[in-house]
């Protein structure tokens, strides 16, 4: 510490000295401050490229700070460097809305007033509008909204492939086909970074099924990997360029998915030149040593003893903690991969926190609301609208019947992490009222009693759904309800109960819950206006279709359900949805059952599943079975206006391998009123050395046409399109031959096609 004295003493003479001096002393006690009061270190000079600043500051701390840095802190945060001012790390899920705060160590929500979020349409409801655009607005206003509440990584989206119907948590990710997967995942990361925020994409990778999610070891070919399983991640991290990937809970090759050398290292690293930060999925990480060489670099959710073992808190006990440091200390394992993890999480602290120039974030804003109706009204899915029967002609109806627990039971809590705490929810019955009521009486009747329970980590609904009333009561009073309205809407299907749409458990078969198979039929014979809303994120059997005139797929659909519903319902809002997977007739048409390549016993121990169908999933296995027709197909949607397709057309008639044929075909709205169509383009392989699924989608674009309008839409097509993973050479090849553009409406309506042929490069 300098004092005046100090200096007084080293320097008095004369007066006018003195004053010289004093000069003097002042310059050189300015020269020998301390260099951090003076100069700008260099990781906080912006003037300075981002990885000379990260190996600036991975130079300054120590191996503690470092392995302080790759593992959790509290359930939902890791550390970061106080010493040098580096700011903790905030995850929260995801991939819905913004997740309540949870008290530290506990997943219970601690209670505060400020943390009621907007939530979004589920994914599946997010696939189903086919539209990227929509995917950027929920990316960005999800985006915002973390960033708002302070979060710096959003733990989603996820991108799982449905491989079964039977998966509880299908609602969450995004259909059955990897291209349009993948699509819809680039602009989601791209909309959500642009705050600052990073996605975390999960779960990587083969997490399919939730029964047995901890000691399922997947045994899969290496082209259904990279064909099926991997492009959504691929484009991820290559297109949308993601700051996180979050490992799996499953195995693969016997190892755990989060320290997984196949999948973390020898691909997503080294193949795909991935620079973000492998986090684990809570409770995923098992092996300390794998941990450390596998590709794991920020450890969070292991289920620790608590305190046991001499540690001063729990998450000291996790594996990239004091194990890690033990090991490093006794020499068993050097630094280079401690470097490299602590490098990638420094990275991210460069792309969230530490980037001042990042938005501000908002927070349960008009434009949220209406973004998050917008995209539920472009997901819905008509599926079925025999005689015309819907829109609701509101000019005729004088009473509708609402029946079911679904259009009263609000569904943005439970179903597990993606639980969340709404500010609104409107449901189906309010969201009706709210539209007609002052014209139309609005009758309900409950029709049966599902699952009353309304709790998930301390959020409860508020709602009270106790019914006591057997279900013959609530028949009769459904059926005599029906009978004396105009139009009847159902809302059934499942809900975020666990074995239904829920995290950890898988349902136990494709039929609807709560006897609404039987009182659907009750309901078709009381009245022939009958309306079912299927409320789900899974397909479900429907014994019930033909007698049904009009079947609509309405997913969870967050804070706007209702809203969006009623608008879809009485035509404010033309239906432009379309499923992102296939609705089975019975689940033995699925590839995975058909094949006893799954199963939903839970079993001690490690459960080898084998994807004996390999690359033929959804639409490719059905399109190989022609004798089992789906009940509703992949790609299918209806809308209340029509649409022509023309002829396709080809600007050539073949090309070279780095070439590029487009493919055009114009279509035009037949109907009366404006609509959105999106038009498919699959492309069939007319022969291969190795098999190929009869077709697969390579393009798809949405189109809005007024009623007689006529839009050509192109595709191009490139030899990426043509291509598949040849295990033999571990490559992609397009082999040279005749191909053909399909376009379609669904992956089975398919309204034209047009060869072409690939050449050899001489
Ligand atoms: C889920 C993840 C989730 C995490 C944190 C896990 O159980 O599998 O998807 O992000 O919990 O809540």
């Amino acid at each position: 510490m300098r004092t005046f004295e100090h200096c007084y003493g080293l320097t008095a003479n004369t007066h006018k000295n003195m004053r010289l001096h004093a000069l003097f002393i002042g310059l050189a006690w300015l020269a020998a401050a301390p260099a951090e009061a003076q100069v700008t270190p260099a990781y906080l000079d912006e003037t300075i490229p981002v990885e000379e600043r990260i190996e600036d500051v991975l130079n300054r701390m120590t191996t503690e700070e470092k392995v302080a840095i790759i593992h959790a802190q509290s359930k939902f945060s890791s550390a970061g460097v106080p010493r040098l001012g580096l700011p903790e790390i905030w995850t929260t899920d995801g991939p819905h809305g913004i997740r309540p705060e949870v008290f530290w160590d506990q997943w219970d929500q601690a209670g505060w007033t400020n943390d009621s979020c907007v939530a979004f349409p589920a994914l599946t409801c997010l696939a189903a509008t086919w539209n990227p655009e929509m995917a950027r607005l929920y990316g960005k206003s999800i985006g915002e909204e973390a960033r708002y509440r302070k979060k710096d990584v959003i733990l989603g989206p996820g991108v799982n492939i449905y491989r079964t119907p039977l998966n509880g948590r299908n609602f969450e990710y995004m259909g059955e086909d990897p291209y349009l997967a993948a699509r819809m995942v680039v602009p989601y990361i791209r909309g959500v970074q642009e705050n600052g925020v990073a996605t975390c994409v999960k779960h990587f990778a083969l997490n399919n099924h939730e029964v047995n999610r901890h000691n399922t070891n997947v045994v899969v070919d290496d082209r259904a990997l990279y064909e099926i399983y991997l492009p959504a991640f691929k484009a991820a991290v290559q297109e949308g360029g993601t700051w996180a990937i979050m490992g799996a809970y499953n195995l693969y090759k016997g190892q755990h998915a989060c320290h997984n050398k196949y999948l973390l290292n020898d691909i997503l690293k080294k193949e795909w030149g991935f620079d973000g930060v492998v986090i684990s999925d809570w409770g995923g990480t098992h092996h300390t040593m794998e941990a450390i060489q596998n590709g794991l670099d920020l450890e969070f959710g292991t289920w620790t003893n608590g305190l046991a073992g001499g540690a001063k808190k729990a998450y000291d006990n996790y594996h990239l903690a004091l194990p890690y440091l033990r090991l490093i200390r006794e020499g068993k394992v050097g630094t280079d991969e401690l470097n490299d993890k602590a490098r990638r999480v420094l990275r991210l602290m460069f792309r969230t926190t530490l980037n001042p120039h990042r938005p501000l974030g908002s927070m349960l804003s008009e434009a949220h609301y209406d973004a998050a109706r917008r995209i539920a009204e472009e997901g819905i899915v008509l599926l079925q609208n025999k005689g015309g029967l819907l829109p609701i002609d509101l000019s005729r109806a004088k009473k509708i019947a609402v029946i079911g627990e679904n259009a009263i039971k609000m569904m943005t809590v439970g179903g597990g992490s993606s639980s969340l705490k709404v500010q609104h929810e409107c449901t189906p019955l309010d969201g009706i009222r709210r539209r007609v009521a002052d014209s139309v009486e609005v009758v309900f009747a409950r029709g049966y009693v599902g699952d009353v329970s309304g709790e998930y980590n301390g959020v409860t609904t508020g709602q009270d759904l106790r019914d006591d009333r057997t279900p013959d009561v609530l028949r009769d009073e459904a059926v005599r309800t029906a009978t004396q309205a105009d139009y009847v809407i159902f809302f059934g299907g499942l809900n975020k109960s666990a074995g239904q749409d829920c995290e950890n458990a898988d349902r136990t078969g494709l039929s609807l819950p709560y006897g609404q198979d039987s009182l659907i039929a009750a309901l078709a014979k009381a009245n022939k206006n009958l309306i079912v809303v299927n409320v789900s994120g899974n397909a479900v059997a429907m014994p019930w279709a033909d007698d049904v005139p009009a079947i609509m797929q309405a997913w969870f659909l967050g804070s706007e359900a209702g809203n969006a519903i009623a608008a879809v319902l009485t035509g404010d809002v033309s239906p432009s949805g379309k499923l992102p997977f296939t609705f089975p007739a019975k689940l033995e048409d699925v590839a995975a059952h058909s094949l006893n390549a799954y199963t939903g016993e839970r079993k001690r121990g490690i459960v080898d599943i084998e994807y004996k169908e390999s690359i033929f999933v959804g639409y490719r296995w059905a399109d190989k079975h022609t004798d089992k027709e789906p009940l509703f197909p992949f790609g299918h949607g209806l809308s209340y206006t029509t649409f022509d397709y023309g002829k396709p057309r080809v600007d050539a008639k073949s090309m070279f391998p780095d070439g590029k044929v487009t493919v055009s075909v114009r279509v035009k709205n037949t109907g009366k009123r404006t609509g959105q169509e999106t038009v498919q383009l699959y492309v069939s392989d007319k022969k291969a050395s190795l098999p190929r699924p009869v077709k697969e989608l390579k393009g798809f674009q949405k189109v809005t046409l007024a009623p007689g309008e006529e839009k050509e839409v192109s595709f191009i097509v490139t030899r990426e399109a043509l291509s598949f993973f040849d295990d033999r050479k571990h490559a992609w090849v397009a082999e040279p031959g005749t191909f053909e553009a399909l376009i379609g409406a669904s992956a089975t309506d398919i309204r034209g096609r047009v060869a072409f042929t690939l050449k050899t490069d001489d």
